[in-house]
């Protein structure tokens, strides 16, 4: 028996490739017009030699496709560094569907006739660097255009964002305006206009005005997104009549207001909520139990107030709550969050809250982000936070917990914990000495400042081999500067500052990996760097980057001994600090090759000799204090030590200088010579018979010092 048929599936797929190779070429009017287009650019990327090379078919050239007719419905040439004007050639293609022209150089605006054509569906400009207004309404236009997807976002139009024009946009389902410079309102008529808009993006542009209450109108809207604008009033209750509404997100405005219980319940569809960077105040709602989908819920930086309402526990979809810099009040342990076993990241950061930090969170297994700071929390760390496994960044500090040697040896269990800041808390606690606390083997930033801890910098501290940044300042440590130092690989920024500790400074600590290399970039895990922690540095905002600032900070402690020659070595530094110790001898020359410095404070210490010439080629120096030491001839005039006041200088009576009322005598202007150690001791003669002039006080200084090198 031998029949044969065909499969259907063979048939069909015979079709689909009979429908797919153009039965017809382009026609030649096709063709003219990409010619033409091309032809007004001024860099078209190779584009014209390609088609050229493709031979005569314009539907086989690279980035066109074509309908059965031969006509071109379709011009994909995104990201091909295409440089001048869009000519309004592209639109005599009367059967174009899809237009993509992201990511290119134009230069110049976009024309009408893309914008209102009659065919084009989708067109997307993004990336592309446009610029003036959106093009005004062709008034020969009266007819509904078909455009559903308008992608204008990050290009550089500006002037008002169009207003009328939106009536005849009614297929419109996608408009992205983001990231431009628009002006004015949001239209009004947007919505009335365009009832199948389902997502609307305004965010990043300059307008301002109220939110129109028409926006409710578009009954099909999932994403509003109109945050990074200068918009103020309320939001609209009517707003919340748009119920297919998942993504409402109008950040950083100057929006003010309640939020609405009773409307609010109406968006049961929404999953992100962002409202941070306004002025709402007042409660969270209790209905925000019912908004069952909520993933994101962001309400920072208003001026909200009251209890967080027990139902937030009822959104177990919640991966983000974010509540951080309001007035929020009461006992946090009235929400329980064990159902919220999403949650990814709580921020509470400066609040009024209290209690002791619920049991419940130590359920939300997936935790990574958890920062209470700033608060009024008490209560010791439950050994029960080493359940989350995946918490990596813990911020307590500014609350008045206590018992810092159960807060380490339960957060050590938390093996993925990379970012620590735990300080202003403990308050006179011992620093835990105990060997045993190890693990932390991904701790990159620990801060235990401002606690006067009592003890010495503990041991435990040389195992956390990843640590990046070490705070211990404002504290009550003493002894000395650990030897171990340098086996911290990866340390760049150090603080101790503010304690007690005595002794010399050790060698190893000038042989720092990471503040020897100059160029040793520093990568925090990105996770560390998602969240705001940068407060840590407010000062250093220029000429960092992404980089972080090195730092050595050592002042307000009993440190003495002479600052080592080695300190030379530290090239990365950004900021050395050794004021208010009891070094003395001479400011090494070394410290000039710290070329990268932005701070150095020597002052308050009992520093003797001159200010090296050569600090003139730290062009960096933002801040820069020699005051309250012996220091004695001129200060150095040229480059940027001349941009400082005197009250750098001051109190170091053997200066002189044109800053300062003491002229320089001919002798003190002697062409500078470097003192090496051998002779140091001519050196103390001069500052002694330089002494009896300027008192008895500064030569005793220079006797006691003496003795110091004899
Ligand atoms: C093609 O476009 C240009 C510029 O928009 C216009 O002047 C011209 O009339 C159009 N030609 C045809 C045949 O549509
Ligand atoms: C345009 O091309 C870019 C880059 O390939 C792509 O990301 C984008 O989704 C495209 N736009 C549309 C509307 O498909
Ligand atoms: C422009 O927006 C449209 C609609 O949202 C989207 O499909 C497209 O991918 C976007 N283009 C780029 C380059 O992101
Ligand atoms: C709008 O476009 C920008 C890029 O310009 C993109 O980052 C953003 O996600 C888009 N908005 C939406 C809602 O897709
Ligand atoms: C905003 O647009 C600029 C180009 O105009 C682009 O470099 C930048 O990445 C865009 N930002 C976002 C968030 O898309
Ligand atoms: C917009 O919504 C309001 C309130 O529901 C309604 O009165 C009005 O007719 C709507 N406008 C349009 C054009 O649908
Ligand atoms: C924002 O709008 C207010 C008025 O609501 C105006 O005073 C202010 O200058 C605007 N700010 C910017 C940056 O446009
Ligand atoms: C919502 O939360 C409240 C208070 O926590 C609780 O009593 C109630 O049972 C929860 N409702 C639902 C539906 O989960
Ligand atoms: C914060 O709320 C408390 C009441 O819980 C109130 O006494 C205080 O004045 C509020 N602070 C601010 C800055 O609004
Ligand atoms: C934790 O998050 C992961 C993905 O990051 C997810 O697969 C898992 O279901 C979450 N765990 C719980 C308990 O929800
Ligand atoms: C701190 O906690 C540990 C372990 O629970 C306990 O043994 C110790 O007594 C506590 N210390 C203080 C000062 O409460
Ligand atoms: C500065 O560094 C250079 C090269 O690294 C070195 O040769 C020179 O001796 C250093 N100068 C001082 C004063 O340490």
């Amino acid at each position: 028996m031998c029949s044969f048929t065909v499969h259907p599936v063979v048939l069909q797929l015979f079709l689909l490739l009979f429908l797919a190779s153009p039965a017809t070429a382009c026609t030649e009017q096709e063709k003219r017009n990409l010619l033409q287009f091309i032809a007004g650019l001024s860099r078209d990327g190779g584009i014209a030699t390609s088609w050229h090379n493709s031979g005569t078919d314009c539907c086989e050239w690279e980035g066109i496709s074509c309908n059965g007719d031969g006509a071109v419905t379709g011009v994909s040439l995104e990201s091909k560094g295409l440089e001048g004007p869009i000519s309004p050639f592209l639109a005599n293609l009367t059967s174009l569907l899809r237009v993509n022209l992201s990511h290119n150089s134009f230069s110049g605006g976009l024309p009408a006739e893309l914008v209102f054509s009659g065919s084009i569906i989708v067109l997307d400009v993004s990336f592309s660097r446009l610029k003036g207004p959106l093009p005004e309404f062709p008034s020969l236009v009266t007819t509904d255009r078909p455009l559903q997807v308008l992608n204008i976002s990050s290009n550089q139009f500006s002037s008002q964002f169009p207003s009328a024009r939106w009536k005849v946009m009614n297929s419109l389902i996608a408009l992205n305006a983001s990231n431009n410079s628009f002006t004015g309102n949001i239209p009004p008529s947007l919505c009335l206009g365009s009832p199948y808009l389902a997502l609307l993006d305004l965010c990043y542009n300059q307008l301002s005005g109220d939110i129109p209450n028409t926006l409710g109108n578009c009954s099909k809207l999932k994403v509003l997104k109109a945050g990074n604008n200068n918009l103020s009033g309320i939001l609209p209750v009517d707003t919340f009549r748009a119920t297919s509404l998942e993504y409402l997100s109008f950040p950083n405005n100057g929006l003010h207001g309640e939020l609405d219980g009773a409307h609010i319940v109406k968006l049961s569809n929404l999953a992100t909520l962002d409202l941070g960077g306004n002025h709402f105040s007042g409660k969270i709602p209790q209905s925000i139990g019912l908004l069952k989908r909520l993933e994101e819920l962001h309400l920072g930086s208003n001026d909200m107030s009251g209890e967080l309402p027990s139902t937030l526990g009822n959104c177990t979809n919640l991966k983000i709550i974010d509540l951080k810099f309001n007035n929020f009040s009461g006992d946090l342990g009235k929400v329980n969050f064990a159902a919220l076993q999403n949650l990814k990241s709580l921020d509470l950061l400066r609040n009024n809250l209290g209690g002791i930090i619920p049991e419940s969170i130590y359920s939300c297994s997936n935790l990574t982000a958890l920062r209470q700071s700033e608060n009024h929390f008490h209560g010791e760390i439950s050994s029960r936070i080493g359940n989350l496994k995946h918490l990596s960044f813990l911020s307590i500090s500014r609350n008045s917990f206590t018992n810092i040697t159960k807060a380490l040896h339960a957060l050590k269990s938390c093996r993925n914990i990379s970012a620590l800041v735990i300080g202003t808390n403990f308050m006179n606690e011992a620093m835990p000495q105990d060997e045993t606390i190890d693990g932390f083997q991904n701790l990159q930033l620990l801060t235990m400042d401002w606690c006067s801890l009592t003890g010495r910098i503990p041991i435990w501290l040389s195992k956390l081999t990843n640590l990046k940044i070490l705070q211990l300042h404002s504290n009550r440590l003493t002894g000395t500067m650990p030897s171990w130092i340098n086996s911290l690989n990866y340390l760049f920024s150090l603080d101790v500052s503010n304690n007690s500790l005595t002794g010399t400074i050790p060698i190893t600590l000038m042989e720092m990996p990471m503040l020897k290399s100059d160029n040793a970039a520093i990568y925090l895990d990105p996770n560390l760097v998602d969240l705001p922690i940068f407060y840590v540095y407010p000062s250093f905002q220029y000429r960092m980057g992404s980089d972080w600032p090195k730092v050595l900070k050592l002042g307000k402690n009993k440190l003495t001994g002479t600052i080592p020659q080695e300190i030379g070595h530290l090239k990365a530094l950004l900021c050395l600090d050794l004021s208010f110790n009891n070094f003395y001898g001479e400011i090494p020359q070394s410290i000039c090759n710290l070329t990268n410095l932005q701070i150095l404070d020597l002052s308050n210490n009992h520093l003797t000799g001159e200010i090296p010439a050569a600090f003139e080629t730290l062009h960096f120096l933002s801040e820069f204090n020699m005051s309250n030491n012996d220091l004695g001839g001129p200060i150095p005039t040229t480059g940027q030590l001349s941009t400082f006041p005197t009250s750098s200088f001051d109190g170091n009576p053997k200066l002189c200088g044109s800053l300062l009322i003491r002229g320089c005598s001919s002798a003190e202007e002697a062409p500078k010579y470097i003192i090496s150690a051998r002779e140091y001791s001519m050196k103390v003669i001069f500052a002694i018979s330089f002494g009896l002039f300027f008192g008895v006080g500064v030569l005793y200084d220079q006797l006691v010092l003496f003795r110091y090198f004899g």
